[in-house]
């Protein structure tokens, strides 16, 4: 079956209608979603009935190896017991929404900041998937940024200056800039790792900035001015113009490619509305899907 792709943003992300990715395994079909994936860099799919077995499943049949490597790992197991499986909630092991100052809240809000799944692992996230599982009444959208539109539109000089840069990510810089406290042994376990500041699809050739809040320097400058320059860059990529926000239905799943795009959490009552989404990622490795 040949999946039609309708475009949601001017730049990028489309919706997907009509495939059940639960039962979904005729290889042509899976082909066509990852190019559609290069092309639109988010893709949308409403109605999925995922259970997390087979949310794991299939995220191992599009795209191959899954990150486990999660910084909130460092703070203990999650309540799904599965650390390929991210808990992108704010409820407890006992199905209570989280106190205002419990830590894994706290850490989970830096999602509020614009990122890239496990830019701080090497190698980083590719593909993220995730699914809505309980959505609350009021607005809780995620927004995405093309950083492929965001490079394309650098003037001539600064697209020059980026060239060749590489930066140092770290999950738990991120949180620090909002005030979170690690441990000694926690910050030993999440060291970050180095990425070219230009990444490019090797499918495509299309260029992305590589960037993310989980950013603290650029290796070839000194700390502060690499670090005026990720802030400048952020403030380019993040430009309405180069937004897409997804308002989420129970059932949707949306996928993004870590490479073209940045997203973020939109602030809502959390101490009030239930949200539960599960999130999976792949690693971005060459290896074959499975
Ligand atoms: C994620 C994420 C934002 C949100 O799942 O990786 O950043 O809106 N989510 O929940
Ligand atoms: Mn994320």
């Amino acid at each position: 079956m040949k999946p039609a792709f309708r475009q949601l943003h001017p730049l990028f992300a489309a919706e997907v209608e009509g495939i059940d990715l639960m039962q979904l395994h005729d290889p042509e079909t899976l082909a066509a979603l990852r190019a559609g994936m290069d092309q639109y860099g988010v893709l949308v799919f409403r109605d999925q009935s995922f259970t997390d077995a087979g949310q794991l499943a299939f995220a191992q049949r599009f795209d191959g190896v899954l990150h486990s490597k999660t910084g909130i790992s460092a703070l203990g197991r999650n309540r799904l017991n599965n650390e390929a499986l991210s808990d992108i909630s704010n409820v407890d092991e006992e199905g209570r929404i989280r106190q205002t100052d419990d830590r894994r809240r706290m850490y989970s809000l830096a999602n509020r900041l614009w990122h890239t799944d496990a830019s701080f692992q090497d190698p980083p996230g590719r593909y993220s998937m995730l699914s809505a599982r309980v959505v609350p009444p009021a607005d809780a959208d995620t927004e995405f940024a093309d950083m492929r539109a965001a490079h394309e539109a650098l003037d001539a000089k600064t697209r020059a200056q980026v060239d060749g840069l590489h930066v140092h990510h770290s999950i738990a810089y991120s949180r620090q800039t909002l005030g979170f406290e690690f441990s000694a042994e926690e910050l030993e376990a999440l060291k970050g790792a180095i990425h070219p500041l230009v990444r490019t699809n090797p499918r495509t050739g299309r260029r992305s900035l590589y960037l993310a809040s989980h950013a603290t320097r650029v290796v070839e400058m000194p700390v502060p001015e690499g670090r005026l320059l990720l802030r400048d860059l952020m403030d380019h990529a993040t430009q309405r113009t180069f937004v897409h926000a997804h308002a989420w239905r129970a059932g949707d799943l949306v996928i993004w490619d870590n490479l073209a795009t940045m997203h973020r959490g939109r602030p809502f009552d959390d101490g009030v509305h239930r949200r539960e989404l599960r999130r999976v990622t792949t690693l971005d490795i060459a290896a074959e899907p499975a």
